[in-house]
């Protein structure tokens, strides 16, 4: 058995006593950091790389970075020099303020120079996970209208580039590239570029950064972050990751999902962190061992991955020296408490679950090093932050009672827009200026959080959301497919998996090389991520009157739960 409370860690921790600061802190105290305080104008790429560059920690190692091949490190001046390079570059084929610019291709040093070099132009950057394929590609880059994409040549062909008339430009980081009308060659260029860029200044509440997220019905919505995020970024960096100046600061996540950008690109090098990068794919090895020789000190990771290193067993580890290790945390689904004793265990180290979301832009019920932990808690809402759970009404609901897990409007890096869709943008708020953040809790007399479930049908797999109706509009384009349901369905390392139920167009037999067929059909189309790992025929799928599937209902006969009220349910 866990015990019910596992002690605070530290005495010394950036927040000290939580309720005496929850209780006195206003946002107004971290504002003061940035530039804006002085010009009125800021840059998030200024403030991440630049100042730190321009200050006595110009020679410190902003950035290591390691995949199977390179091993590499950069300073925060060279993080400087460079990142105005491939502003150059960009700044050369046009990029101006307000411009979208989408970068899809692996974790290497270069997507960060781009990134940030984006920032700087005052464009708004996009990061697409590397793992798109064609259809989502597209998706995203018409509805955001993307201006400049840069990729490398072997995801290159998943751009379909003549059907996207807004496309101008096509910067591609690679080998010999042939360019023509809108393909360019990123190294032609960038050699050559100058190392001096004039920063666009810009104002705390202009576009910085689209994050396209899934939602329950519909199309991924690009979820729109301003400048302004920044403070937030800043501040939770200092109480949530509890960085100080000779930490190494370890994300594992990819910029193509936020806690890659907010925690694994903004947060850190705002308070002027030295950064991990590790590039490829999930190993335990290539993991633990990043951890041993660049001596992490503090570790922002996933359940699921830490499942999968819990399930890669001791031998694994114990080749390893972990001991650099001072603080760990955890995002993106629920924290088992079985996974934070395997924590104790094996690193003697409380692992933090902290909970945010797309929509929020960075952290905002978290654990700290400085409380107890309840383990499968959420913890408690970050000082200027005020949580509840309420009823669908807004009405806030007293302790232990579940209902939506809602914030007050107002923090700095909440959403300022859904990507030309004003009307879902309002969707998420109901009376009392509550945003309703879809997931279902409750709060315990103590003000701890504990997560329910999802309200609405959203999928999070291996710690990724998928939206059922992006797969089951995937599926259905499937010419042995009539209707396709997709659920989640509990798994013990993933969370979730993706579980598809569908019928057959007449003609149609179930045989495993159908079901490999239309597996293979979702994971090209869309991505490998997405696709149903469980198949099941039926001869219709539950619907309602009006036709919609009854997601609820499959969920019920997979899990033999009760299928509750059928009344909308058609003969
Ligand atoms: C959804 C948001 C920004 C974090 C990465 C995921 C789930 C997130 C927790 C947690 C239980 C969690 C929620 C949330 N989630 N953190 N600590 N415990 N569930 O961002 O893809 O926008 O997904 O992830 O359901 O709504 P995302």
């Amino acid at each position: 058995m866990i015990s019910k409370t596992i002690s605070s860690q530290t005495e010394t921790s950036n927040l000290g006593n939580y309720q005496d600061i929850y209780n006195s802190f206003q946002w107004q105290e971290a504002e003061q950091h940035f530039t804006w305080n002085e010009t009125g104008r800021v840059n998030m790429g200024y403030e991440a790389i630049d100042r730190h560059a321009n200050s006595d920690k110009a020679n410190k190692v902003a950035l290591y970075y390691s995949d199977q091949i390179r091993n590499e490190e950069y300073t925060f001046q060279e993080m400087k020099d460079l990142s105005n390079k491939a502003g150059n570059v960009l700044k050369d084929i046009g990029v101006a303020k307000g411009d979208r610019v989408f970068i899809f291709m692996p974790r290497t040093p270069e997507l960060y120079f781009l990134l940030l070099g984006t920032l700087k132009l005052g464009a708004i950057v996009g990061p697409l996970f590397e793992a798109f394929m064609e259809g989502a590609v597209k998706d995203r880059l018409e509805d955001s209208g993307a201006k400049v994409l840069v990729t490398n040549p072997e995801l290159l062909g998943r751009v379909p580039v003549e059907e996207l008339p807004d496309l101008e430009k096509v910067l591609v980081v690679g080998n010999e590239v042939k360019e023509d009308a809108k393909l360019i060659d990123f190294y032609e260029r960038f050699d050559g570029a100058s190392k001096s860029l004039d920063i666009e200044w810009v104002d705390r509440e202009d576009g910085m950064i689209l994050h396209y997220t899934s939602g329950s019905t519909g199309k991924p919505k690009g979820v729109l972050h301003v400048h302004n995020a920044m403070i937030q970024h800043y501040q939770t960096a200092k109480w949530v990751l509890d960085l100080r100046d000779d930490d190494v600061y370890w994300c594992t996540a990819d910029p193509g999902w936020v806690t890659g950008t907010s925690y694994g690109i903004f947060a850190p090098w705002l308070v002027g962190a030295s950064n991990v990068i590790r590039g490829g794919r999930f190993s335990p090895d290539d993991w633990y061992q990043t951890i041993e020789e660049n001596k992490v000190t503090v570790w922002y990771s996933a359940p699921t991955a830490f499942r999968m290193l819990m399930g890669a067993g001791a031998k694994v580890i114990e080749k390893y020296n972990l001991s650099s290790l001072r603080h760990v945390l955890s995002v993106g689904e629920p924290l088992n408490p079985e996974v934070v004793r395997w924590g104790m265990e094996v690193m003697n180290l409380r692992i933090h679950d902290t909970w945010w979301m797309t929509e929020t832009g960075a952290q905002l019920i978290c654990n700290y090093p400085s409380m107890e932990i309840k383990p499968g808690s959420m913890g408690k809402p970050i000082p200027g932050v005020v949580a509840a759970i309420v009823d669908d009404q807004g009405n806030e609901l007293p302790p232990n009672r579940m209902g939506n897990l809602a914030i007050k409007k107002g923090w700095p890096s909440m959403m300022r827009a859904i990507w030309n869709r004003p009307e879902k943008y309002q969707s998420y708020f109901l009376p009392g200026d509550w945003y309703v953040s879809g997931d279902s809790a409750y709060m315990d007399e103590d003000g701890y959080f504990w997560f329910q479930g999802r309200v609405d049908d959203v999928i999070m797999t291996a710690g990724e959301r998928i939206g059922p109706f992006e797969v089951e509009s995937k599926l259905v384009e499937h010419p042995a497919v009539a209707e396709a349901g997709v659920i989640g369905k509990p798994d013990p390392v993933r969370g979730e998996i993706i579980k598809a139920f569908i019928s057959l167009r007449d003609g149609y037999e179930l045989s495993a090389e159908l079901e490999e067929d239309i597996r293979n059909f979702v994971k090209k189309g869309l991505a490998a991520h997405a696709a149903p790992r469980e198949i099941e025929i039926k001869d219709s799928l539950p619907k309602t009157r009006s036709g919609k599937i009854m997601r609820r209902v499959l969920k019920a006969w997979e899990l033999d739960l009760p299928t509750g009220d059928l009344s909308t349910m058609e003969d």
